[in-house]
């Protein structure tokens, strides 16, 4: 899925915010088109900002930030669903915000919900669904955009491990079917190293580290209690608290 030239680039990119705080500095990454790359980190590094300038929402402040995938789609841990629309024609908002004509719109709602398992909830409204299953809707209508690339921020946070983790294989089949590339935002180093082919380490503004994961997909659930797979969450965690620690001490001294 790799080897492709990139969907996204960041080359030496700072964000500062014009209330004086500094969110991002001399951040290098780049996401091949079909690849899929997680950013873990603690709160206040400056992954949400990431996720922002990776959709053009801002502009950096310094190094650029290019784009060459067309369709973008960006999933955020609330799932944003209007409340008095049935899940079906939640899902067809998107299309109805690019015009699309509403036979090809309808069609492409009918696929997403199916590919996320709710063809039987498409005429109920968001109040009767689950958790797991608002966020399944806001997945079918990102879906829907047939989007080059994904950007989550931290998508399943509020969810349950179990549903958390549905979510996440359910996840992985859809981007191994589409081939879409992916940067996901996650606290969880669990979740990151079951998806990703790549795991960004970010602390404090800055990429601190980097861990490849090299387990060929699809990943059986199961993957999860390989040693390999402990082997790399442990890689992880340990990128993530050496920064920690650093900070400590340079607080300390
Ligand atoms: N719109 C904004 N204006 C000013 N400061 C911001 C804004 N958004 C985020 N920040 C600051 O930038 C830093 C990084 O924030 P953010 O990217 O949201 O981090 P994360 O998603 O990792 O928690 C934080 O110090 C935050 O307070
Ligand atoms: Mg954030």
């Amino acid at each position: 899925m790799t080897d492709h030239g990139p969907a996204l680039s960041f080359e030496q990119v700072g964000m500062h915010y014009p209330t004086g705080t500094t969110a991002l500095d001399d951040v290098t990454l780049h996401v091949g088109a079909g690849e899929f790359v997680a950013v873990v980190g603690p709160s206040g590094c400056g992954k949400s900002t990431l996720l922002r300038l990776a959709a053009g929402l801002l502009t950096p402040t310094s190094g650029t930030v290019a784009r060459s995938a067309a369709r973008l789609g960006f999933v955020f841990q609330d799932p944003t669903l209007l409340p008095w629309r049935s899940v079906r024609r939640n899902v067809e908002l998107a299309g109805e915000l690019r015009r699309e004509p509403a036979a090809q719109r309808r069609e492409r709602a009918e696929q997403a919900l199916a590919r996320v398992g709710l063809t039987g909830a498409a005429d109920q409204l968001p109040r009767t669904l689950s958790g797991g299953m608002r966020m399944r809707v806001s997945l079918a209508r990102t879906l829907a955009g047939q989007p080059e690339l994904m950007l989550f921020d931290e998508p399943f946070g509020s969810l349950d491990e179990i549903t958390r983790e549905r979510l996440g294989e359910e996840l992985q089949s859809l981007f191994v079917a589409d081939g879409f590339a992916g940067l996901l935002v996650t606290h969880s180093v669990a979740e990151a190293v079951y998806l990703a082919e790549r795991v960004v380490v970010m602390a404090d503004r800055r990429i601190v580290g980097e861990v490849a994961v090299p387990l060929p997909y699809p990943r059986e659930p199961q993957v999860r209690f390989w040693p390999d797979f402990t082997a790399l969450t442990a890689n992880v965690t340990e990128l993530l608290r050496g920064s920690s620690a650093e900070r400590t001490a340079a607080v300390a001294r």
